[in-house]
């Protein structure tokens, strides 16, 4: 993630231009990746009626989208026959081991883009103006991102687990994923931990999907659903771990610091809570545009979620009874993993 070069920060016709059509090119990326045209020429380069009948569509409009496809260096164009461009066969076409097309039904869904198209009402408001948005009971694109975004997700799991690992003992253990999604933190804890048990908590629609990720890895027998609310939902217990990942940033500081002291209270004598949370750091968003890029989808998308500060984690943490006790950087993105005990 690079912020703005100081050579370029200047407001220009040129920046702007681009500001104004770059969902063009995700557009682009996305039908590309949709219609199966990567995969189409995962065998070899190919003409544009020889793809349209791959993905079956129609020839003039295949022709014109591998010309823009082409444009954005994302596929080869050779006289009129076409090739995958250097890293698109590792990462568009499916089946790869690194594949990343599926991050578009995330990254650039509809959900997220029909939330956004309001942001001037959310910025009036103060918070989501949609009808549905991430906080609505069963919400479906919590399903999409369960289905796509888990392989993503694996060296933050792995690191979590490692730091986990500095602290608790080796052995079976009892294990709470609170807003579990697609189960990967979880199921990353346990593998570890040979023997142990999962508690997922997420809405019932999720939990379908993630019960059939535990089923998929061998763990169907260890794993555990609690459907509903993690905020009012019987949680069990007592565990050794908490996971709480990838979720403090929906809610305001006060709603996050209730749902930490949740986790909190559901460990075991000696647990401990494993977070991963989008942080903002204190260089301000000219040098870590991230953070405050998110906060815009949480603007729209959240009654008062926002990407909180390491300071505000410190106080979160405190606030819930917790002492931090390592804390890192996943190394190239903005999240931070930590592990905290109860204080005291
Ligand atoms: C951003 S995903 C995080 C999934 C996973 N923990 C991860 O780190 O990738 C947020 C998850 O929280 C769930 N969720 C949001 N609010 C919830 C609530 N009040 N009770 C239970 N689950 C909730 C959503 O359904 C979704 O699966």
């Amino acid at each position: 993630v690079t912020a703005v070069a100081p050579d370029t920060a200047a407001v220009t016709r040129e920046r702007l231009y681009r500001m104004m059509r770059v969902y063009k090119e995700t557009s682009l990326l996305r039908t590309g990746v949709r219609l199966g045209v990567f995969d189409a020429l995962a065998a070899g380069p190919a003409g544009a009626d020889e793809v349209a009948a791959r993905v079956g569509a129609d020839p003039r409009g295949t022709r014109l989208l591998l010309n823009a496809l082409a444009a954005l260096r994302l596929v080869r164009a050779d006289g009129d026959r076409y090739a995958l461009a250097d890293g698109a066969a590792e990462l568009l076409v499916t089946g790869s081991p690194a594949y990343y097309g599926g991050m578009v039904d995330v990254v650039a869904s509809d959900y997220e883009w029909d939330a956004l198209r309001d942001l001037e009402g959310a910025v009036r408001r103060g918070g989501s103006v949609a009808d549905q948005d991430a906080e609505t009971p069963g919400y479906a694109y919590w399903e999409t991102f369960a289905r796509s975004v888990g392989p993503v997700t694996v060296p933050t799991a792995n690191l979590l687990t490692d730091l986990l690992a500095g602290s608790v003992p080796d052995r079976p253990l009892k294990v709470l994923d609170l807003a579990a999604g697609h189960g990967i933190y979880g199921f990353t804890v346990a593998e570890r931990f040979p023997g142990s048990t999962v508690t997922c908590v997420d809405w019932p629609n999720v939990l379908d999907i993630t019960t059939t990720h535990a089923r998929r890895r061998g763990l169907a027998d260890r794993v555990s659903t609690v459907p509903g609310d993690m905020f009012t939902a019987d949680l069990g217990g007592p565990y050794d771990v908490v996971l709480v990942t990838n979720v403090v940033h929906h809610f305001s500081e006060e709603r996050s610091t209730e749902l930490l002291a949740r986790a909190a209270g559901a460990l075991a004598p000696g647990g401990r809570v494993g977070v991963v949370g989008f942080v903002a750091g204190d260089e301000g968003p000219e040098l870590d545009p991230e953070p405050h890029l998110f906060s815009i989808l949480m603007l729209v998308w959240t009654s008062a979620g926002e990407v909180h500060t390491e300071a505000a984690y410190r106080r979160m943490t405190a606030g819930a009874g917790l002492e931090i006790e390592a804390s890192r950087q996943v190394p190239g993105l903005p999240f931070h993993v930590l592990t905290a005990r109860r204080a005291g």
